[in-house]
């Protein structure tokens, strides 16, 4: 097994990567403290898939199901959570436990950071995404009408389980979800970025991931500035999922969209003087080789876009991009709406 230590003090927990990781989760939760019962936040089609058979918290455990997709990363969603927790009399110092990708740790981390103003969660991860980074990192929440995660809570887990036999069942879409992230961190590592990721067994790959995330998250636990770093290509990955790219037309995966958002990045630095035309085409190699997608669907409204991405930015008041430049990705601040607009039109277009 491979672990990673996320370095935060007193929050400090451990990531637990590899074949049959989801064993541990009894031992984890012992180290909770003096635990009584667990409440397991899951979905239908994993119960279904049979991941919670022979599933060990050591302790009694309930199970509550959220809904599949995007729309159930709610507050309705959270107040049901929470109601649920109530009602089986879950103490603040008992335990919930997040099985399954981004939206149930996402909502069920939100829940136990809301419940009695904060109860331990341990999130066992069954995605590719969610192993590399939804479950880790500590940022929980949902979805406004208004925009994507714009209500939430940095609340780290007690630790985190990403068990690869899991991924065995995943679709190929799901897969690309994952390898999306992976691209960008292909970017985040030292040294020149290449595919090179790839070769390695699966639990090394993640655990490879999950340990740049540490590194980003320990540095800087509340997206100060070097945490930033991680939204790398996902300014227009957002954009692009608000405006309906990604459960409407196109139908794009979050993967497939931080890819895109990539070479959109990469194009950007270009602009801005910031990188040369060989580390432009080094993202479309790199992004190209982990199978992802590197134009724009067909469709996009450039200044609907433009206006996504300022909503998504309000966090810092101005149009904030992480870039590739002479010193690495780094945030750059203030880029004029002109130069986000001229990049967009200069974008291949998937026909
Ligand atoms: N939960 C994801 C993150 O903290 O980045």
């Amino acid at each position: 097994m491979n672990r990673v230590r996320v370095s935060l003090a007193e929050r400090s927990y451990d990531v637990v990567v590899g074949e049959g990781a989801r064993h541990e989760l009894a031992a984890m939760v012992a180290r909770v403290g003096s635990v009584r019962q667990a409440i397991v936040v899951t979905q239908r089609a994993l119960i279904d898939a049979g991941w919670l058979e022979g599933l060990n918290c050591g302790l009694p455990h309930e199970v509550l199901t959220v809904p599949e997709g995007e729309a159930a990363k709610s507050l309705a969603t959270v107040e049901t959570l929470c109601s649920g927790f109530a009602q089986r009399g879950l103490a603040r110092g008992d335990v919930v436990v997040a099985l399954g990708g981004g939206v149930v740790t996402d909502v069920a981390g939100f829940a136990a950071a809301s419940f009695h103003r904060g109860t331990a969660y341990v999130n066992v991860a069954t995605t590719l995404l969610a192993q590399v980074d939804a479950a880790v990192g500590g940022k929980t929440g949902v979805n406004l009408p208004e925009g994507k995660n714009l209500l939430g809570a940095f609340w780290q887990p007690a630790g985190v389980l990403c068990d690869t036999e899991m991924l065995a069942t995943l679709s190929p879409r799901e897969w690309a979800s994952g390898r999306g992230e992976m691209a960008k961190y292909a970017f985040l590592a030292p040294g020149d970025p290449d595919a090179s990721l790839l070769d390695l067994p699966l639990d090394e790959q993640v655990a490879r991931c999950v340990a740049l995330k540490a590194e980003f998250v320990s540095a800087d636990e509340r997206e100060g500035d070097r945490r930033m770093i991680l939204n790398y290509g996902h300014t227009l990955a957002h954009a692009l999922e608000a405006a309906g790219f990604a459960e409407g037309r196109g139908d794009l995966r979050h993967g497939e969209a931080v890819a895109i958002g990539l070479v959109y990045a990469a194009l950007l630095a270009r602009r801005l003087g910031r990188i040369d035309d060989h580390r432009v085409e080094l993202h479309r190699r790199v992004v190209g080789a982990f199978d992802l997608p590197t134009a724009l669907p067909a469709g996009v409204d450039p200044e609907r876009i433009l206006s996504f991405m300022a909503r998504d930015k309000k966090a810092q008041h101005d149009l904030t991009f992480v870039l590739d430049g002479p010193g690495g990705v780094e945030p750059v601040r203030a880029v004029g709406s002109a130069d986000v607009l001229a990049t967009l039109a200069e974008m291949k277009v998937d026909q």
